[in-house]
């Protein structure tokens, strides 16, 4: 069982939590931490453990665009394709990473190494197009700056251009 293994961390998130139910995110995140992705073994020891039923679970990882339900390649490519970043052609971004790596949203690389998404708004409204790759946003993106971010990440695993991390992990202050 995944969060057996992770006892002690998972006794931490809980004790920050009055109400069981609301470490889902917690140790969804967790799970796919270690996993790569939210498997439905991870879901149903989730439900166990804060008491929800696994539909509970799974129509909670399946509303969140960040969870996935199967595994992904190594850099996990989030094109935003809501209004702002659509405005300033997201669609682009997409078409320009297609040609790339031959691979449409939802597809990942032959050698695992990039999976391609689509997905709303990422909190970065300002400066798209944008996208984020694993914890990393990059932003302002050009044809150009997409096939540096994709050439870096295969070649060093990462990438000067990232301007940091927005989402999930978030610190947790210790008490
Ligand atoms: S619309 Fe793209 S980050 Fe908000």
């Amino acid at each position: 069982m995944l969060l057996a293994r992770f006892k002690e961390e998972v006794e931490d998130i809980l004790s920050r939590y009055p109400v069981k139910r609301s470490a889902l995110l917690p140790l969804l995140n967790m799970a796919q931490r270690e996993e790569g992705f939210v498997s439905e073994p991870a879901m149903r020891d989730i439900a166990k453990v804060l008491d929800l039923t696994p539909p509970q679970v799974f129509e909670t990882v399946t509303f969140y665009t960040m969870f996935n339900l199967k595994p992904i390649g190594k850099f996990h490519l989030q094109v935003c394709k809501s209004i702002m970043c659509a405005l300033v052609r997201s669609d682009e971004v997409v078409k320009w990473i297609t040609k790339k790596l031959n691979i449409a949203p939802g597809q990942t690389t032959v050698d695992n190494v990039f999976t391609l998404s689509v997905v709303e708004c990422l909190g970065s409204c300002g400066t798209g197009p944008m996208m984020q790759v694993n914890d990393d946003y990059y932003e302002q993106l050009t044809e150009e700056k997409v096939y540096r971010v994709l050439d870096d990440l295969a070649r060093d695993g990462d990438c000067s251009l990232k301007s940091g991390p927005y989402m999930f992990p978030l610190p947790l202050a210790k008490s």
